[in-house]
């Protein structure tokens, strides 16, 4: 495997199911679609963090951490399930939790991830501002020195994007995991469909596949910056992930798609084409997706088919990066 140097503790039910969504593929009346269902990784109702967090906490693992440390938004999936990852491996845990979205119902505080990760525990720190990543990180390395006073040995997950992606390592395994289902089940895929934020598993993903020779081109729609910003991003990390697992210079520009329709009206909040891939893909094929991340990456799928991007005969996969949990929280999208 590309990973192989790196620590890696076990946390995901692996490989995940890639599966054909017929009856969105038949209502949409273009290319077959088919899903790669990271919602199924196992760890606390499951999620691309668990990919991730193999790699992040087998690092804090091999350097002797015994606690660990992230930041997220209340509803952050990355922040439960390093709380999960924490309880299920014996090590401490403390977290921040961001205010990112304003004007949200008590539901958002109360139910889904926030629910869980009480349900869990771990010290849980709050983070007054929502767009301030070097911020937030500053706040959590100043919980970790108290640690290291305390005596503990403690590991930051960070959030800004200047730290050494180990999280995408996990991508990587996935995309090798991807092209040999695809040699299994005979399948030629046309474009891969991801939700894109701190762009770890979007960069993950681009460098295992191009390490492994694969052209099939990534399309992330954007779930928290425009889609300028988000390009230069993936593209440092996807650089940054080749060089980690040894082939240097595979990703260049051209690999580099990223759109913003869906983040409309922005981080946490959904619009109405969101809104209706939930209420489709919940209605067609009995699959949940949540509004601030993977609801927009299906919203971004649907305009790729309607506009005509993608057309009968190919083959297309959507990346479901979990999330589920936030739909708790989101009361307001079958009123
Ligand atoms: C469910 C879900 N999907 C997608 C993403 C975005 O993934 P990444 O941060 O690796 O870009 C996140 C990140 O928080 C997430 O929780």
């Amino acid at each position: 495997m590309l990973t192989d140097d790196y620590p890696r503790v076990e946390l995901s039910h692996s490989p995940t199911p890639l599966e054909c969504l017929n009856n969105l593929s038949q209502k949409l009346g273009g290319p077959k679609i088919w899903v790669k269902r990271d919602d199924c990784t196992g760890l606390a109702m499951g999620g691309n963090k668990v990919r991730q967090l193999e790699y992040y906490i087998g690092d804090a693992v091999a350097k002797g951490a015994d606690t660990i440390l992230t930041t997220g938004a209340i509803q952050s999936n990355q922040v439960r399930l390093t709380i999960a990852a924490a309880r299920k491996l014996g090590l401490g845990v403390e977290v921040q939790l961001e205010e990112r979205v304003a004007g949200r119902p008590k539901e958002y505080y109360e139910s889904g991830n926030p629910f869980l990760m009480n349900l869990m525990g771990a010290k849980i720190h709050h983070y007054p501002v929502g767009e301030d990543e070097e911020g937030a990180d500053r706040a959590l390395y100043g919980y970790a020195d108290e640690l290291s006073k305390a005596g503990k040995t403690p590991y930051v997950i960070p959030l800004a994007a200047n730290h050494t992606p180990y999280g995408s390592l996990g991508y990587v395994q996935c995309a090798e995991e991807l092209l040999e289902q695809f040699k299994q089940q005979g399948l030629e895929i046309d474009g891969i469909i991801v939700p894109t934020g701190s762009a770890t598993t979007h960069a993950g993903l681009l460098a295992g596949l191009r390490a492994l020779n694969s052209k099939i081109p990534i399309y992330g729609f954007c779930v928290r910056r425009d889609q300028e910003s988000q390009a230069v991003r993936v593209l440092a990390k996807a650089e940054k992930v080749a060089e980690m697992i040894g082939h240097a210079g595979v990703v260049s520009q051209d690999d580099i798609w990223t759109n913003d329709r869906m983040l409309q009206p922005g981080y946490g909040k959904f619009n109405e084409e969101v809104q209706q891939a939930i209420l489709l893909s919940a209605s067609c094929d009995g699959l949940l997706l949540d509004p601030v991340y993977t609801g927009k990456a299906m919203a971004g799928l649907i305009h790729l088919v309607e506009s005509g991007h993608f057309k009968p005969g190919q083959n297309i996969v959507f990346l479901h990066t979990g999330g589920t949990p936030a739909l708790f929280g989101y009361p307001e999208l079958i009123a």
